[in-house]
């Protein structure tokens, strides 16, 4: 099969397009044909060797987390999926495998892809909207009346976040910029501050709830947000200051998405029925992986990208 592939960390030029071996499948895992696979921030982080020395991948490595596909063949104990099923899910990003034309996944790491959704649609959802949900129920506990704040929200997890927070009766307030802005109202921000003109920080006061997605010096002006004993989640390992959270007397917690193929379920009933969407940046052929990657590094994605896989 056609795969993408690093064989030392470096620039995007590193990603190359390989012929190596269609994977085998263990009893509990399937085969997938990739029709499409998403791209996320971690992708390029890996590749560029920013987590060499706490997670050495075994080079060459096939980047990739999440996917949409056709299940080819099942494993002797599967009953649960068929070939010929449409399926969406993700591998933990360490483990990747996505550029690829097939992947063998674990059952409990997927579910069927919504059937209003095309592919390119379903891949782009996997690890970005389980990053989002897991960050608002899991640690936030997030609920009707509540106040949240969303920063990066048009970005893939933002635009999922927004959105399933929206779900949950809360009240978000979202940071993005100006040629954002329209979008992010029409996930269903109540309040959207645009991070070039104003500093949330002197704008928001008293929430419930901050995303971090982006960490840095934005983490303590987020803090100055929360109300006491608030929650800062962040996405950005190893994880918010907590000294200064507890000066603060805020709360912390960080985000490490996994695979779920039970909530990638329920993330597929939502989008079935309408009540989430999809925000696609831009989609780029298998062979263009590099350029993926450059578009993703620029900080400037708009949604998803997804690599198309024939
Ligand atoms: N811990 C985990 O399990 C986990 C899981 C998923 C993601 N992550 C990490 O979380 C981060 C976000 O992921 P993602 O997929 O959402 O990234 P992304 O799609 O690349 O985010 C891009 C978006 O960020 C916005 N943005 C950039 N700077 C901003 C700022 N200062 N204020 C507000 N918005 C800003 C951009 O909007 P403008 O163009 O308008 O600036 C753009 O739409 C990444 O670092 C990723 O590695 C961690």
């Amino acid at each position: 099969m056609q795969a993408i592939r690093f064989h030392q960390y470096g620039e995007p030029e590193q990603l190359v397009l390989d012929e190596v071996a269609t994977p085998g499948i263990r009893a509990d895992e399937v085969l997938v044909r990739i029709h499409a696979a998403s791209v996320n921030p971690a992708d390029f982080k890996f590749r560029a060797g920013w987590f060499k020395g706490f997670v050495d991948l075994a080079l060459p490595f096939i980047p990739g987390a999440d996917f949409s596909g056709t299940v080819e063949k099942v494993g002797s104990r599967v009953d649960s999926f068929k070939p010929g099923d449409e399926v969406f899910g993700m591998r933990d990003v360490q483990v990747g495998g996505s550029y690829a034309q097939y992947i063998a996944v674990s059952t409990g790491a997927i579910a069927l892809k919504p059937k209003n959704l095309s592919h390119v649609e379903a891949a782009a959802v996997p690890l970005a909207a389980l990053t989002a949900w897991s960050a608002l129920f899991d640690h936030a506990q997030l609920e009707q009346g509540q106040r949240i704040l969303i920063h990066a929200a048009s970005g893939g997890v933002g635009t999922f976040a927004v959105q399933l927070a929206k779900l949950s009766g809360a009240e978000v307030i979202a940071t993005t910029s100006t040629p954002n802005l329209d979008l992010v109202r029409s996930l269903g921000a109540d309040q959207v501050i645009d991070y070039r003109l104003v500093d949330f920080a002197s704008a928001v006061r008293d929430v419930d709830v901050v995303l971090d997605s982006l960490g840095g010096e934005g983490q303590a002006k987020s803090m100055s947000t929360l109300r006491r004993n608030g929650l800062i989640v962040t996405l950005q390992p190893p994880g918010v200051d907590a000294i200064l959270a507890q000066r603060m007397q805020v709360r912390t917690a960080l985000v490490a998405v996994s695979a779920n193929g039970t909530r990638t379920a329920e993330l597929a009933a939502l989008l079935d029925k309408g009540a989430l969407k999809t925000v696609i940046d831009r989609q780029f052929p298998l062979a263009d992986a590099a350029e993926a990657h450059v578009r993703s590094e620029s900080g400037r994605t708009r949604g998803k990208i997804v690599l198309t896989i024939s």
